[in-house]
């Protein structure tokens, strides 16, 4: 688990913690997504003995899906795809203040989507970590829909 400052005071705000009542992927809530990021980010940086802002790098990741909305709904904002990132973004900067590095971080991790393009090794850890994460957090959804259906088709009648 990383241990920043930042990280702890995200992770503990009331308005951050409002994240777990939106779906992401499958079971994992916003709120899981974010925080499963930013481990897999640290962890990404160690294996590659990469030198990075730590503060930073647990800011953008813990927010760079604080778009405060279930995406799932259909009263969401429309192209939710390419345009939540600069939604998180502001409300980010509007709740926890960003230095530059990390707004471009939080604009730039659906790269190629949004054409942003991640600049720094915090923004690129961050946009593979992202994708990295939402496909597990995908392929386990699926992988426990399977099961219950096999389940269900193999109940007595
Ligand atoms: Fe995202
Ligand atoms: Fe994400």
């Amino acid at each position: 688990m990383t241990n920043t400052k930042n990280y702890h005071k995200i992770t503990n705000d009331e308005r951050f913690q409002k994240s777990k009542d939106f779906v992401q992927h499958g079971d994992f809530s916003v709120y899981d997504h974010s925080i499963y990021v930013c481990e897999t980010c640290f962890k990404m940086s160690k294996v590659l003995h990469l030198k990075v802002d730590s503060e930073s790098l647990a800011k953008g990741a813990l927010l760079h899906d604080y778009f405060l909305y279930d995406w799932h709904n259909k009263n969401h904002p429309k192209f939710h795809g390419f345009r939540h990132a600069g939604l998180a973004a502001e409300n980010a900067k509007r709740d926890f203040g960003l230095n530059s590095k990390e707004e471009k971080m939080i604009r730039a991790h659906m790269f190629p989507l949004g054409l942003k393009v991640p600049t720094s090794r915090e923004a690129i850890l961050l946009c593979i970590a992202d994708k990295y994460c939402a496909t597990r957090e995908t392929l386990k959804g699926k992988r426990k829909h399977l099961k219950n259906l096999i389940k269900f088709r193999k109940a007595p009648e």
